[in-house]
């Protein structure tokens, strides 16, 4: 029988209570596909730093290597400053583990789900290759006569030769394996950032033309691309981006495929371990209410099930996913699901078994 060690980290807020729904859901797949999971709770997040001091012990990111995948709950705190748990957490694991991919998949399971007019679940169905390691997101930059009226801010966006195209070469991958429309956008700002996205665009064109023949390239600049996920999302197959345009972009597909309920993603180090999570934050004002909604860590376990090459149980949990939320669920958003959140994952197992 397959066994998996897993790393849990609930996080904070209502992280915790849309991580146990999905513990249920991909153990409820376990049990039915004849897998086994083995869950390693942490308790990184708001509390244990108010509690220690400590944002991230330094051994954190060897201790979590040993795993193959992550549960994510949520990470952000309302009595921490913004940006410390971010950065201190999640930015810094995504970086030390080098989950140089951030996977967000824009599906619309349901048509009543969607706020745009005349669209259909047939309309939404394309996936975000966000680049998760590089860009704006490194921290490079500084300040100079700070607090002064000559002050300098600069953020750098940082773009690598080998960090681009390993994020394009495993978008290309992508494409190719999920053989929808072959096609593969580049989405950026040629027009403005000459250099970082010139770097992209060579990349892409190189790359695509002597090892993806048969996949088409497509490009869009950031703002039109914002732009078509409103007319037509229809167009997209799989667009490939970088860090902060990925962050930008998958917010807006995160309402058109029904909101940050249902919204998932996954941190990849293809040959490493990757961290999977609701896309969504902590919700805290929601916090042991009972209210919050699910499925967007559900999804984020399904995710993870496929990327451990359990592909017949990922397919049941998004089946399974699919009746329920178009058969069972009132609306997607947290305290108006017709249902608890330990309801809904009951749904989902229920479904599944
Ligand atoms: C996301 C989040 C993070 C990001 C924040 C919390 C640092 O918005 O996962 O999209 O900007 O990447
Ligand atoms: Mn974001």
């Amino acid at each position: 029988m397959n066994s998996y060690d897993i790393a849990v980290m609930g996080g904070d807020g209502t992280g915790p209570e849309v991580t146990a729904e999905n513990i249920k859901v991909v153990e409820a797949a376990g049990a039915k596909f004849g897998f086994k999971l083995n869950f390693t709770e942490y308790d990184f997040g708001g509390d244990r730093y108010l509690k220690t001091n400590e944002v991230l012990p330094d051994s954190a990111a060897d201790e979590l290597r040993k795993f193959p995948a992550i549960m994510l709950g949520a990470i952000g705190h309302p009595d921490v400053a913004p940006g410390i748990l971010e950065k201190g957490i999640l930015l810094r694991l995504r970086f030390e583990l080098e989950q140089y991919i951030n996977l967000r998949p824009v599906k619309l399971y349901d048509d009543r789900f969607c706020p745009l007019k005349d669209k259909t679940a047939e309309d939404v169905d394309f996936v975000v290759v966000r680049e998760n390691n590089e860009g704006l997101y490194t921290g490079s930059g500084g300040f100079v006569f700070k607090g002064t009226p000559n002050e300098i801010a600069v953020q750098e966006s940082i773009n690598t030769r080998r960090g681009v195209e390993r994020c394009l070469r495993y978008a290309f991958e992508y494409t190719q394996k999920r053989n929808k429309d072959n096609t593969l956008t580049l989405c950026g700002k040629t027009n403005v950032l000459t250099y970082a996205f010139d770097l992209w665009e060579r990349a892409f064109h190189e790359v695509g033309e002597a090892d993806y023949p048969g996949i088409k390239r497509d490009y869009a600049h950031v703002d039109a691309a914002t732009m078509w996920f409103v007319k037509n999302p229809e167009w997209f197959d799989v667009i490939v981006t970088d860090n902060m345009f990925g962050d930008i972009i998958t917010d807006l597909g995160a309402m058109v495929q029904g909101g940050m309920g249902i919204a998932a993603g996954g941190n990849i180090n293809p040959e490493g371990t990757s961290m999977f999570e609701p896309i969504g934050g902590s919700a805290p004002k929601y916090t042991g209410q009972g209210v919050i909604n699910p499925l967007a860590a559900i999804c984020s376990g399904q995710m993870m099930l496929e990327h451990l090459g359990e592909t017949e149980a990922a397919a049941a949990i998004e089946a399974a996913v699919i009746k329920v939320v178009r058969e069972k669920i009132d609306t997607l958003a947290a305290g108006r699901m017709g249902h608890s959140t330990a309801e809904v994952g009951d749904l989902v197992a229920a479904e599944l078994a």
